[in-house]
């Protein structure tokens, strides 16, 4: 047997790079897709409740098909390069040449149009399905501005402030209580996106977007910021935290309520007033009226820091105190430049305000 000319040897190395490539490319987009929500990744996958289901259905329809023209394309591809590959007794004369066939112009003109077509059908009727349903009298209201780099949450008709977690609710298809969505911004675009609950809709400024989500399983989805807005867009993560029937009207009327203050925590409290943390936060029932970072009334109620960066511990809180830019850094929280006794003392004085 005579040893393989260079020619086939490279092009057997290119192929393999190639095959290794798309393989590659497919386990990194594949592999989000079946890890748990829970465990900090999103997932498309999973879809609660409307407009959810409908999107996810949409998006199947549009795998398989691009899946259908996929195995058609990769399959003629492979048949062809193994059919007519190189072999040792060729004469290295050139194959007949064919040109134009009017059969096969026709077919590949045609299908793709009809295929665009179907799409276009369907992707219209799920957009006016999801942009059309008028919200129900018992509908919560929310309404959610974007921030570099976190999330205001109010409840106008509850009186409650929060930030980067959003309770609501859950929706059943006998008593629906969706939950209808008002998106602005502070500054520039932002995008919110929960993928297990709906698609997503950009936040922009001077202008008010709506969305709304009627999920119908309690428990936490994950989600995040989906459209490139400065230094810390990959830490700007929401949740959506969907509470069983009752449960709901317990959280809202614990946030409805003043801060706690307790005395033991005197000196804690007396240095936020003394320092710049007034000027940017609010903590109701205080003189703390802040608008530019998040409202700290009940912070303790959070599961996470800085919009996800960190998990609510009282270590994490003392790092976040004693220097934002250091778990997030290009945050607009400045570094106080507290001695540790002073951090001490506020962090025991945040970590009343529950
Ligand atoms: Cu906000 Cu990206």
């Amino acid at each position: 047997m005579k040893p393989p000319t260079p020619s086939t040897i490279r092009f057997s190395r290119t192929w393999f790079a190639r095959a290794s490539f798309l393989y590659f490319v497919f386990a990194l987009t594949a592999a989000p897709a079946f890890a748990d929500g829970a465990s900090g990744v999103t997932n498309i996958f999973k879809p609660d409740g409307t407009p959810a289901r409908p999107i996810f259905d949409y998006t199947m329809l549009v795998l398989a098909i691009c899946a259908v023209i996929f195995v058609i394309v990769m399959g003629l591809l492979v048949y062809t390069v193994v059919r007519f590959r190189r072999r040792q007794a060729d004469d290295g004369h050139e194959p007949p040449q064919v040109y134009g066939s009017n059969q096969i112009e026709l077919a590949w003109t045609v299908l793709p149009i009809i295929i665009v077509f179907v799409l276009s059908l369907v992707t219209a009727r799920t957009i006016a399905e999801v942009q059309n349903a008028p919200p129900p009298p018992k509908a919560l209201q929310v309404t959610i501005v974007g921030h570099q780099w976190w999330w205001e949450i109010r409840y106008p008709d509850l009186g409650i402030m929060t930030a980067n977690e959003l309770h609501v609710p859950v929706s059943d298809s006998a008593q629906p209580r969706p939950t209808f969505l008002k998106l602005e911004s502070a500054d520039v675009a932002h995008s919110f996106w929960v993928p297990q609950l709906a698609g997503k809709t950009d936040l922009i400024p001077n202008r008010d977007n709506r969305m709304w989500i009627a999920p119908m399983t309690p428990g936490t989805y994950l989600g995040n910021c989906a459209e490139y807005c400065g230094t810390q867009h990959a830490r700007m993560l929401i949740r959506v935290i969907v509470h069983p029937p009752g449960e709901f009207e317990t959280w809202a009327a614990a946030e409805q309520r003043d801060a706690t203050n307790d005395v033991q925590v005197k000196a804690g409290r007396d240095l936020f007033f003394s320092t710049s943390c007034v000027n940017c936060h609010t903590i109701k029932g205080t003189e703390a009226q802040g608008k530019f970072g998040p409202d700290l009334t009940h912070l303790m109620s959070r599961e996470t820091l800085g919009s996800g960066a960190a998990s609510n511990t009282a270590e994490k809180l003392r790092a976040w105190v004693r220097n934002p830019q250091r778990l997030k850094e290009g945050c607009y929280m400045p570094d106080m430049q507290l001695t540790d006794e002073e951090t001490d003392q506020l962090v025991g004085y945040l970590r009343t305000l529950n």
